[in-house]
C-alpha cells in the first residue's frame, strides 16, 4: 500500500489524483450498514425492511434482499438494476452506493497486518480510532509472531483481530474487507518491509498465510461449505502484494518503476508459492496485484497472473485488487503502452482486476466501455466477485454470530494477553554464553537499562500498526523485576551522538546487570526505505562495546529490528554474554522480553530470516530477482536454500534454556510409486560426474498425490532442567548432483511443549507431491526419484529417503 502517490514526481501534476481520497472527514466515508442513508436510525445490515421504507423503497421489489434466493441470483439482480455509470461507480475501493436501490456506499479498504489498523486514515480508508473506539491491540509485527514457528498462534491471532474487527464495525469504526496479510517473500535482506512479512522461506510464508487469513476469515463449523462462493466470513483477508514485489526504495530504484526481471523457476518456486496457498489452502477473499512490472508487464495489467492463475488456476472465491493508485501508476509513473486512462482501465478490466484501489476504474470504466475498449460484461463480472462477498460477509443480511460483539471485544485483557504471549514465543536467543540468562531476581537487585530502544513504545508496534490499548516498555517490563537505572546511551536510533554514552558506561558499572536495547525502527527499514547496509546505525556498536566492557554484572543485548543486523562483533565479544532478538514485539514487548530475561518464559523462537553478514550487501544489488547464484556476474545466492556462505546467524536459528535431542521412532522412509501407461519419465539435469537415474523425475501433475503420504514420527527430550519449547524443523535435500537444486529446503515444522527431563512424540505428514518437488529450470513441478535426505534441525538426526519409479506390479 502506499502512503501516497506524493513521492511520483511525474505524478504531482495530475489533474485526477485522488481527490475522493483527500476528502477531509474520515466518518463520512466510513460505510457500513448502519449510519447510512438516516443519521437518526442505526441498521444492521443492508437488507434492514425498516431502512427500505425509511428510503420509501418497497423492499419486496427488490430480489437481492431476498434471503431464500441463493447469492447468485441475488448478486445478478443487484447488477441488473444498475445503469453503466452506477456500476463504474462501484469499482473503486470507495464504492458510492446506489441510493435509488436502496445500494448504500462501501468503503473496501481497511488495514490489520497485526491488528485492527488506521493506515490510510487520511485517505478514506475505512477502520479509524476516536474516543468510542480508543485503540485496538496491537500484536508483535508479523516477523515476530512468525518467529514462532507455531501455526495454531498464528491463527489464534488471527481469530482475535478478526474479533475486534467485527466488533469495531458494529460501532461504525471498520469496515469488513481487510488487507492483510502481506505475504512477498523477503527475497533480501536489505528489503525496508521485512517486518509485515513472514520471512524468507515461502513454505513458511504460506502456511503463516493459510492460517492467519483463516484465523481472519472463518466463522467456526462453517469452514466445510460445499459451495465455496457461499461460505459465510467473519472478516474478509486479503494476500498481497502479487506478485515479484519486493524492491521498495533502493539506491534510486523504487517499486512504482521496477520490472521485476523474473523465471519461471524462480516464480513457481519462490514468488508465487505463498499466494497459491493462500487462495488454495486459505480460501482467502482477495489478492492485491503489486506496482511493480513482472518482466515489463504491470501485475496489475497481466491476465497471465490475474485471470488465469489467481482466478482459473487456483479458483479464487473472491476479488482481486490493485494496490492503491496502481492504475495511475501504471498510466503516468511507467507510462505503460502509452495509454489514455480508459485503455489503462480496460486493460485492468480484461486482465482479472476487479476492484481498483483509487479512481480510475469509477471515473473511466463508464466512458472505456462507451468507446468500446472494453465490454460492460467484464464491470459485470467484476461486480459479481465483489458482492458476493460482501453477502457472504453478511453486509446485506446481518451476521447475527457476531452482532453483539461492542466496546468490551476490542483491547480485552484477553487480547492483551495473547499480544504478549505471542512476542514470548517468538523472541529468540541468539547467545546465552555459561548460561548468563536467565537472570536471578534473587541476585539481581539493580539493572542498567540502557540504549535507544530502552524506553521503546511506539517503535515496537512498527508499520500498519494502529492505535495500540496501551503499551508495556522495555523499562516497564523491567521494573517488576529489579530497579532500573535507565540510560539512553544514544540520542536516538540513528545515534550520532557518542556524547550519552559516558553516562551509560557509569551506569553499568554500579549496577548488577546491564540489558542494552538496540536495533533499528522506521527511520531505517520501513515501506519505501529499504537499507542500504546491515549495520546498527551510528554509534550503537560503539555503545554496546564499551558498555559491555566496563559492565559489573552480565551484559545481555536486546535488538530490536526485524531485517537481520550484522552483530558478529558481540556474538564474538566475551564481555557480551546474552543476545536477544525481539523483532519489533508489539504493545506489550516490553513484558514479554523481561519475562524471558528472568526466566518467568523458556524462549523458543527461530530466526524466520537469515542474518547475513555485511558483506553480502556489496556482492550483488537489490535488483537482481534471481534466488541461485548467478556465477558469470559473481552473485551469490539468496536465502538459505541457495546462499552456501558464512552468516552471521542462519535461518532457523534460536536457542533455548534448556536441551533438546531428537530420536526416530518409526519412519517410512520409502515411497515405490508404481506409474501407469500415461504416466511419463522427465529428464532432469543433473551435474557432471553424479549418478543420474535412468527415470529422473516425473511431473508432479501427472501423479495421484493422496497416496503418496509418509509419516515421521520421531521423539523429541528435553534433556534439561527446565520445561520448553522446541521448533521441529524438517528439512528435504534432493538426489546429489541435481543441477540447480535448492541446498535444503523446509518441508514440515512444529513447536512442540516439552516438560524438563520427559519427551514428547510428534508426527510429521509428509507427502511425495508436496514435499519432495522440485521446480525445473523452466518452471515444471518435478517429482526426482532417489530421495535424498531428510534432515531434522541443523543436521541433528538425518534419516536417508529412497524414492523410486516402477513400471508394472511392484
Ligand atoms: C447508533 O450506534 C452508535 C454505536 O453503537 C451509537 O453510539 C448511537 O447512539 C446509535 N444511534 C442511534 C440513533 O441509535
Ligand atoms: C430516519 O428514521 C427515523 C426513525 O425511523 C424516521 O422518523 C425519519 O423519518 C428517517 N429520516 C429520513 C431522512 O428518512
Ligand atoms: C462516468 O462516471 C464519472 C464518475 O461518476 C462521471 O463523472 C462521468 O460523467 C461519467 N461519464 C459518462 C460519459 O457518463
Ligand atoms: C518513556 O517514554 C514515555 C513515553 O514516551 C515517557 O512518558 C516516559 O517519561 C519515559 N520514561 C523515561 C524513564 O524516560
Ligand atoms: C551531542 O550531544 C551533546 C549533549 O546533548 C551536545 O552538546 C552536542 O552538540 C551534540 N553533538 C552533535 C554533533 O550533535
Ligand atoms: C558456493 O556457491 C558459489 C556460487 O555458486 C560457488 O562458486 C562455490 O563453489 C560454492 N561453495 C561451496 C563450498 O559449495
Ligand atoms: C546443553 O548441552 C550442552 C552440551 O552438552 C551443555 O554444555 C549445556 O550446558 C546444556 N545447556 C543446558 C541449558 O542444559
Ligand atoms: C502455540 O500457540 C498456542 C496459542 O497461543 C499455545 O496455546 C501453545 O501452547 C503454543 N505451542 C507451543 C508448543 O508453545
Amino acid at each position: 500500500m502506499s502512503a501516497k502517490l506524493c513521492f511520483l514526481v511525474s505524478l504531482a501534476l495530475l489533474f485526477h489524483s485522488t481527490i475522493a481520497r483527500n476528502s477531509p472527514s474520515i466518518s463520512t466515508n466510513v460505510v457500513n450498514a448502519y449510519s447510512t442513508f438516516n443519521a437518526t436510525r442505526n441498521y444492521t445490515h443492508v437488507c434492514d425492511p425498516s431502512r427500505f421504507s425509511d428510503l420509501g423503497l418497497n423492499i419486496k421489489h427488490f430480489a437481492f434482499c431476498d434471503s431464500s434466493l441463493s447469492y447468485d441470483v441475488r448478486v445478478k439482480d443487484l447488477i441488473d438494476r444498475m445503469t453503466l455509470n452506477e456500476k463504474s461507480a462501484q469499482i473503486g475501493d470507495t464504492a458510492y452506493g446506489v441510493p435509488r436501490i436502496g445500494l448504500p456506499k462501501y468503503e473496501w479498504w481497511s488495514e490489520a497486518l497485526h491488528g485492527v489498523s488506521n493506515v490510510g486514515q487520511s485517505g478514506s480508508v475505512a477502520s479509524y480510532f476516536d474516543d468510542v473506539v480508543p485503540g485496538a491491540t496491537s500484536f508483535p509485527t508479523v516477523i515476530l509472531t512468525t518467529a514462532s514457528f507455531n501455526q495454531t498462534l498464528w491463527k489464534t491471532v488471527g481469530q482475535a483481530v478478526s474479533t475486534e474487527a467485527r466488533a469495531m464495525y458494529n460501532l461504525g469504526h471498520a469496515g469488513l474487507t481487510f488487507w492483510s496479510p502481506n505475504i512477498n517473500v523477503v527475497r533480501d535482506p536489505r528489503w525496508g518491509r521485512a517486518q509485515e512479512t513472514p520471512g524468507e522461506d515461502p513454505f513458511v510464508v504460506g502456511e503463516y498465510a493459510v492460517n492467519y487469513v483463516r484465523g481472519l476469515q472463518d466463522v467456526e463449523g462453517t469452514e466445510n461449505t460445499a459451495d465455496l462462493n457461499s461460505r459465510p466470513l467473519k472478516v474478509g483477508a486479503c494476500c498481497k502484494h502479487y506478485a515479484a514485489y519486493d524492491v521498495d526504495n533502493w539506491l534510486g530504484v523504487d517499486r512504482y518503476h521496477f520490472d521485476a526481471r523474473v523465471t519461471e523457476q524462480d516464480m513457481q518456486e519462490t514468488f508465487l508459492r505463498p499466494f497459491e496457498m493462500c487462495v488454495k489452502e486459505g480460501d482467502v477473499t482477495s489478492i492485491m496485484c503489486s506496482y511493480n512490472k513482472v518482466n515489463g508487464i504491470p501485475t496489475c495489467a497481466d491476465p497471465k497472473l490475474l485471470k488465469d492463475t489467481v482466478r482459473g488456476e487456483w479458483n479464487l472465491h473472491g476479488y482481486i485488487v490493485s494496490d492503491c493508485d496502481s492504475i495511475e501508476v501504471m498510466l503516468h509513473g511507467q507510462k505503460w503502452l502509452n495509454d489514455e486512462p480508459e485503455d489503462a482501465v480496460a486493460q485492468a478490466l480484461k486482465a482479472g482486476l476487479d476492484l481498483d484501489c483509487g479512481n480510475f476504474y469509477t471515473n473511466f470504466a463508464n466512458s472505456s466501455v462507451r468507446m468500446g475498449k472494453v465490454k460492460e460484461a467484464e464491470i459485470d463480472n467484476a461486480l459479481k466477485n465483489l458482492y458476493t462477498v460482501l453477502m457472504r460477509l453478511g453486509f446485506f443480511d446481518g451476521s447475527p454470530k457476531f452482532e453483539n460483539l461492542g466496546k468490551p471485544d476490542v483491547c480485552s485483557n484477553e487480547h492483551i494477553e495473547l499480544a504478549t504471549e505471542a512476542a514470548r514465543q517468538g523472541i529468540v536467543l541468539l547467545k546465552n554464553d555459561a548460561e548468563t540468562l536467565p537472570l536471578s531476581s534473587e541476585k539481581i537487585k539493580t539493572i542498567a537499562v540502557i540504549g535507544p530502544h530502552a524506553n521503546a513504545t511506539s517503535a515496537m508496534i512498527g508499520n500498519y500498526a494502529g492505535v495500540p490499548c496501551k503499551y508495556t516498555s522495555p523499562i516497564d517490563g523491567l521494573s517488576r523485576f529489579g530497579e532500573v537505572k535507565y540510560e539512553m546511551g544514544c540520542d536516538g536510533v540513528l545515534c550520532k551522538n557518542d556524547t550519552l554514552i559516558y553516562p551509560a558506561m557509569r551506569a553499568a558499572s554500579k549496577t548488577d546487570a546491564t540489558i542494552l536495547f538496540v536495533g533499528l525502527d522506521l527511520s531505517v527499514e520501513a515501506e519505501s526505505l529499504d537499507r542500504v547496509d546491515l549495520l546498527l546505525p551510528g554509534y550503537q556498536s560503539q555503545l554496546i562495546s564499551q558498555v559491555a566492557q566496563v559492565s559489573k554484572g552480565p551484559v545481555v543485548v536486546v535488538v530490536m529490528s526485524a531485517g537481520g543486523v550484522d552483530i558478529s562483533f558481540a556474538k564474538n565479544d566475551p564481555n557480551i554474554h546474552s543476545i536477544i532478538w525481539a523483532g519489533y514485539p508489539g504493545e506489550e514487548g516490553g513484558h514479554a522480553i523481561a519475562d524471558v530475561v528472568f526466566g518467568r518464559y523458556n524462549p523458543g523462537g527461530r530466526l524466520p530470516l537469515t542474518w547475513h553478514e555485511n558483506d553480502y550487501v556489496y556482492m550483488l544489488p537489490m535488483t537482481s530477482m534471481r534466488l541461485r547464484p548467478v556465477d558469470s556476474l559473481g552473485y551469490p545466492g539468496r536465502t538459505y536454500k541457495f546462499f552456501n556462505g558464512s552468516t552471521v546467524y542462519p535461518f532457523g536459528y534460536g536457542l533455548s534454556y534448556t536441551n533438546f535431542t531428537y530420536k526416530p521412532v518409526s519412519t517410512k522412509n520409502k515411497l515405490n510409486i508404481r506409474l501407469n501407461q500415461f504416466q511419463h519419465c522427465k529428464d532432469l539435469e543433473y551435474r557432471d560426474g553424479f549418478y543420474k537415474p535412468s527415470c529422473p523425475a516425473v511431473l508432479i501433475d501427472d501423479l495421484k498425490c493422496d497416496s503418496h503420504n509418509m509419516e515421521l514420527a520421531i521423539e523429541v527430550a528435553n534433556t534439561g532442567k527446565r520445561d520448553g519449547s522446541d521448533v521441529v524443523m524438517v528439512y528435504w535435500s534432493g538426489p546429489s548432483g541435481i543441477a540447480e537444486a535448492p541446498i535444503k529446503q523446509l518441508v514440515a515444522f512444529k513447536r512442540v511443549l516439552v516438560k524438563a527431563g520427559r519427551s514428547e512424540k510428534l508426527k510429521l505428514e509428509l507427502n511425495g507431491c508436496k514435499s519432495f518437488g522440485i521446480v525445473d529450470y523452466s518452471g515444471s513441478k518435478l517429482l526426482p526419484s532417489g530421495g535424498g535426505k531428510i534432515e531434522i534441525g541443523d543436521g541433528l538426526l538425518t534419516i536417508p529417503l529412497q524414492i523410486d519409479f516402477h513400471r508394472g506390479a511392484l
